[in-house]
């Protein structure tokens, strides 16, 4: 039979990057819920789209409705930007932890399969080289740094999701994204915004000619992972052969791409150069220094090194991401800047 899948938040950066790839690969019906529709575009009259505009907590009868009748619940709602972690944090456990663990228990009251997008921030500042799902410890900072609300929300999610699981009254695979990246992923061309995720800033001070802030010194490290090596891991989650993804928890981030956040503004300043466009702002824009205090706020704390490993996805999953950095970013910029 064939089946259905729920994906709450459709329209959000992974949620339109997948669409895209179930409708190809799979026969699914997909159901969907978001505020916005605008990242949907092409696949919006696919006959096997069903799309609602609507707001997940002001409907809660439609999303129900919808648990009960689709074989996967995909939930994708939550704030994932640092920035609002530090200026409302209770608005993140709203949506991120409380709107979810309904979603959660209802889908352990009908028996569904639940996909949940965990994140690289549940390991916080662990001392770890390379982070493990299994043995790595999770380490945040003190309430009073209000960053870890979202680390602490997903973690929370991430035992109660467990503790269902390991019960045998929940079927789940958690994923946790390392630093996706791609052109979906949020507004360069919103000038107001001074405070997107950091490759969306820098491509937004490109266009609008302001240099590139470095936070605290820059020296901090990511895994900048391409949004399509993530949706590959995540079709291989969904699809499930041999329920090889079943009650398993997933790192999905590419450990060859880590880099400083200084070098990252570097290589988007050199590869912003060929876009014919932008080469006078490019020209006059600097690489300058920040504080957190000043950029985020007092309620900001960060993580110097977040590399994953992701020997459990390669064994499970037969997966392994294959875009370098520089191929990411030259993605993002041909679709913001040609
Ligand atoms: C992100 C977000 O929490 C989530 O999107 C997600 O769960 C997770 O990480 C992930 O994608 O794995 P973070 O990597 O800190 O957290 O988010 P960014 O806003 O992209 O910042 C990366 C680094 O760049 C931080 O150290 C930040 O201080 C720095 N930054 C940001 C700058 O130096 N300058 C800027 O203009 C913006």
């Amino acid at each position: 039979m064939t089946k259905k899948i729920l994906i709450l938040g459709i329209n959000g950066f992974i949620g339109a990057s997948l669409v895209p790839q179930i409708l190809s690969q799979t026969d699914w019906e997909i159901y969907g819920m978001d505020l916005q529709e605008h990242k949907l575009k092409s696949s919006l009259g696919h006959a096997r789209l069903h799309f609602t505009l609507g707001d997940v907590i002001q409907n809660p009868d439609w999303v129900e409705e919808h648990i009960k009748k689709c074989d996967i619940v995909l939930p994708l709602v939550a704030v994932a930007n640092p920035a609002i972690y530090v200026t409302d944090p209770l608005r993140v456990f709203e949506l991120d932890f409380v709107s979810n663990l309904s979603v959660l228990r209802q889908c352990v009251q009908y028996g569904k399969r639940i996909i949940f997008p965990s994140t690289s921030e549940v390991y916080g500042m662990s001392k770890d080289a390379v982070f493990n799902e299994e043995t790595s410890e999770l380490t945040q900072g003190p309430i009073n740094k209000e960053r870890w609300i979202y680390s602490c929300s997903k973690q929370l999610m991430d035992r109660v999701i467990y503790g269902y699981g390991s019960r045998g009254q929940l079927a789940y695979t958690l994923f946790r994204p390392f630093n996706w990246i791609g052109p979906l992923q949020d507004d360069p061309h919103d000038k107001a915004s001074n405070t997107s995720r950091v490759v969306t800033q820098f491509v937004c001070n490109i266009i609008y000619g302001r240099d590139l802030q470095l936070v605290d010194g820059g020296e901090q490290k990511r895994c900048f992972t391409h949004i399509n090596d993530g949706i590959d891991a995540l079709m291989k989650i969904l699809i499930n052969k041999d329920n090889s993804a079943s009650s398993h928890i997933f790192n999905i981030g590419n450990p060859k791409n880590n880099f400083s956040i200084r070098e990252l503004a570097e290589k988007i300043l050199a590869l912003a150069h060929n876009y014919p466009k932008y080469r006078d702002n490019v020209a006059k824009i600097k690489i300058v220094d920040t504080s957190s205090g000043t950029y985020y706020g007092k309620g900001y704390q960060d993580l110097q090194n977040r590399v994953p490993s992701i020997e459990n996805a390669k064994k499970y999953l037969n997966w392994e991401p294959k875009y370098t950095l520089d191929e990411t970013l030259k993605d993002i910029l041909d679709y913001h800047l040609s």
